[in-house]
């Protein structure tokens, strides 16, 4: 059979060509030309009208309560919303390394260990490398089916016999499809390639997993053409060299959102991190620059370890390095400090990290880095009248105020549990046990290093030793 012709359409204006060309000759644009595959039977539009659908009314539809595929992997099905659902399609995102094969495929130990259909593609690696990981991982991953291909055609025709319960794609961007001329990975090939495969899912109910790379600047490669398609974007993130791993669902339509997973890499796969506030006090430093902070995960507490290094800079434009937190966040932190806190840091590096490879995106982080910053730049430990580390949270507006933020209540029993009390906070909201709030981050600097402590003027950074 001829390979049918090439067409590729600018995702801008939608002309369409024969040829890929770097700018669209309609719009002029650059790189919006992508392979479009072509549908030889497409729907006559003349001829005698079809029939007219009608719409029902909600109320009329009926909507079975979803059943859910548990990976008994408790973290993973937290994020998920309590498990895979059948006939969904779920894109895990992470960067190489991180550990989405070793994810995906003790889910599916799990699945088959229960008795359920499964089957892993791995269009990456070969066979023999799938398995020595299955040996890492114990006895049930070797039970787990799998299909060293990647032409989506075959993937296609084994999903339909095999009909798996569930199936993992290792990874989406290595699937191509024959009659496209693009190369794998390309826009065009990965998202014909997830919708010929989320057809499939849909119609032969395949709770469907997408494992897909994710570029340097964080996106998913391929621009993310496939957020749109798929039902449940999960992250997986966290420094390759760093123990901790978090797992979060950018996007659920079976479950919130907020949701995030913490795991932990060992010699025998992932393992949960089921209480990782205990870990984090433990290691908490105590020392100057250190703080802790009553984050907020999803639905769920967690006391992070937040440190800070103020160190006289050679710079002329002296350094801002931030772990964890934006880099735009810690500018302001650091500008509202030197304007409402009078601590001036304009001759000194700075540097921001949350311990453990965790990744802070919640505004009420600010206290907690504000309080590292100023205890580093004053080479004071925070601690409270029994030695134990200092919890904040809450975040700072320009004007030097500090600003009520989610679950406080939350916040402050999780701290008290580890025998961090009070917490600082804000004083806005209701007052609570074991809270010690705020209207400001002047009060709250100046409760923490006692009044007399309060710098006249920008002289904050001690000389160095
Ligand atoms: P992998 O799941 O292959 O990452 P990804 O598919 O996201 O690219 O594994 C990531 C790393 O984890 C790999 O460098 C080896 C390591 N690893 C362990 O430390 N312990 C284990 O049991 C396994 C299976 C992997
Ligand atoms: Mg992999």
């Amino acid at each position: 059979m001829a390979r049918p012709e090439a067409r590729f359409i600018c995702q801008q204006c939608g002309q369409v060509s024969r040829t890929w060309t770097g700018r669209c000759s309609g719009c002029g644009e650059w790189n919006t030309l992508v392979e479009a595959r072509q549908t030889s039977s497409r729907s006559k539009r003349s001829g005698a009208p079809a029939q007219v659908p009608r719409p029902t009314p909600l109320r009329e539809i009926e909507a079975a309560e979803l059943e859910r595929l548990e990976t008994r992997i408790a973290e993973l099905d937290r994020v998920l919303g309590g498990g895979l659902v059948p006939g969904s399609l779920v894109l895990l995102g992470g960067s190489p390394g991180i550990g989405k094969s070793t994810l995906t495929g003790m889910a599916l130990a799990n699945l088959a260990a229960a008795g359920r259909r499964v089957l892993y593609v791995s269009g990456e690696e070969s066979a023999a490398q799938v398995r020595l990981r299955a040996e890492r991982l114990g006895n049930a991953a070797l039970s787990v089916p799998v299909l060293a291909e990647s032409a989506l055609e075959p993937i296609l025709a084994s999903l339909e016999s095999e009909r798996p319960d569930a199936c993992v794609v290792d990874s989406i961007q290595t699937v191509h499809c024959a009659e496209m001329t693009s190369a794998p990975g390309s826009v065009g090939q990965v998202r014909e390639a997830a919708a010929a495969l989320a057809e499939v899912a849909k119609r032969r109910d395949v709770a469907l997993v997408l494992v897909g790379h994710v570029t340097k600047d964080g996106s998913l490669a391929g621009p993310r053409v496939l957020e749109h398609v798929v039902d449940c974007v999960l992250r997986f993130e966290g420094e390759r060299e760093r123990t901790y791993r978090t797992l979060r669902a950018v996007k659920n339509r079976f479950g919130a959102t907020n949701e995030v997973g913490v795991f932990e890499m060992r010699a025998g796969g992932l393992t949960e991190v089921a209480d990782p506030s205990a870990r984090f006090v433990e290691e908490a430093t105590r020392a100057p620059g250190s703080v802790v902070l009553a984050a907020m995960e999803g639905s769920r507490p967690v006391l992070v370890e937040v440190q800070a290094l103020v160190a006289r800079s050679e710079l002329e434009a002296p350094r801002r390095v931030s772990t964890g937190i934006d880099r735009n966040r810690l500018s302001m932190i650091l500008a509202v400090l030197g304007r409402h806190a009078r601590l001036s840091l304009a001759g000194a590096d700075v540097f921001v990290n949350v311990a453990g490879g965790v990744r802070l995106e919640e505004p009420g982080a600010d206290l907690a880095v504000a309080m590292a910053v100023a205890s580093a730049a004053r080479r004071e430990p925070l601690t409270t009248a029994e030695g134990q580390p200092l919890a904040c949270f809450g975040e700072l507006g320009l004007t030097g105020e500090l600003r009520h933020v989610a679950h406080p209540e939350r916040r402050v029993a999780e701290a008290r549990k580890f025998g961090l009390e009070p917490v600082v906070g804000p004083a806005a909201g209701e007052a609570l046990d074991g809270l010690a709030g705020h209207a400001g981050l002047r009060s709250a600097l100046r409760a923490a290093f006692g009044a007399e402590a309060e710098p006249e003027s920008g002289g904050a950074l001690r000389p160095a030793a």
